[in-house]
C-alpha cells in the first residue's frame, strides 16, 4: 500500500512531468546509470496478460544526431520533398541539440501470439498493445524528469521506423510507437491550460 508520502511524491512527480523542448546536451547522468533508470521504467510498466511487449532502443551521442539530422530529413526528403525538410529544420536542429532519443518499438510478435492464444481478445490485443507502450513512455518521461532531464514525444515512426530496424538489426516484428528525446531542460515548459477537473473525471455512489 501506497503511504501519504509515496503518493504526494509520485503526484509531485506526475505533476512536474511536461514537454520541454529546449534541450541541450549537458550531462546529468552517466550513460550507464541512464539506460539503468529507462531499464527500470520499462520493467515496471504494466501490460495486457504481462506481455511486456514494449522494447526500447536509447540513442545517445552521434547516434542520436543521426537520426534528426540524416534519418528523419532524408525520410521527410523521401515522402514529401526538400521543402519539407526546410520547414521542419529548426525543430530538428532543436531535437538534435538534447542528449539522446528513447525509441519505443512494440514487439507484434507477441500481440499475434496473444491474438492466437486468446481469438475472443483478438481486436483489442493491438490497442492494448499501445496502450501498453504509453504506460512505458510515461514511466520513463516522468522518471528522467524526476532525474533533472526534459523530455518530449515525437512521433516520426512511419517514415523512420523501417530505416531503424535495418540500422540496428532489429526484429521486422517490432513497430516503432514514438520517440522520446531527452536532455538537460535549459527553459522550463510554458504555462498549460487544464480543463475543469470535474467535466473529466465524474463519480456515482458512495463508500462506507
Ligand atoms: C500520445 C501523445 C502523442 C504526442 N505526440 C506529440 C508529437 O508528435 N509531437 C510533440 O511535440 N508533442 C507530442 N505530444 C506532447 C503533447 O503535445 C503534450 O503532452 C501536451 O500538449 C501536454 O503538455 P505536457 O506534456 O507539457 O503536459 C504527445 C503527447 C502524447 C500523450
Amino acid at each position: 500500500m501506497a503511504s501519504t508520502s509515496a503518493s504526494t511524491s509520485f503526484l509531485q512527480a506526475i505533476q512536474n512531468r511536461r514537454t520541454i523542448y529546449h534541450l541541450s546536451n549537458k550531462k546529468i547522468l552517466s550513460d550507464d546509470a541512464l539506460v539503468k533508470l529507462v531499464r527500470q521504467a520499462v520493467r515496471e510498466a504494466p501490460s495486457s496478460f504481462n506481455v511486456q511487449s514494449s522494447r526500447v532502443v536509447v540513442l545517445l551521442g552521434e547516434q542520436h544526431t543521426n537520426y534528426w539530422l540524416k534519418i528523419v530529413p532524408d525520410a521527410l526528403r523521401a515522402s514529401s520533398g526538400e521543402r519539407a525538410v526546410e520547414a521542419s529544420k529548426p525543430k530538428l536542429e532543436g531535437f538534435a541539440a538534447g542528449q539522446g532519443t528513447i525509441l519505443f518499438f512494440e514487439d507484434m510478435a507477441l500481440i499475434k501470439g496473444q491474438q492466437e492464444a486468446f481469438p475472443r481478445y483478438a481486436p483489442n490485443f493491438p490497442h492494448w498493445s499501445k496502450h501498453a507502450s504509453g504506460m512505458a513512455q510515461v514511466y520513463t518521461w516522468t522518471l528522467l524528469e524526476a532525474e533533472g532531464y526534459g523530455a518530449n514525444l515525437q512521433h516520426y515512426g512511419n517514415l523512420t521506423g523501417e530505416t531503424l530496424k535495418k540500422l540496428y538489426n532489429l526484429p521486422e516484428t517490432y513497430e516503432l510507437q514514438g520517440e522520446m528525446v531527452f536532455g538537460y531542460p535549459e527553459t522550463p515548459a510554458g504555462e498549460k491550460e487544464y480543463m475543469l477537473d470535474h467535466e473529466r473525471v465524474i463519480a456515482y455512489g458512495h463508500s462506507e
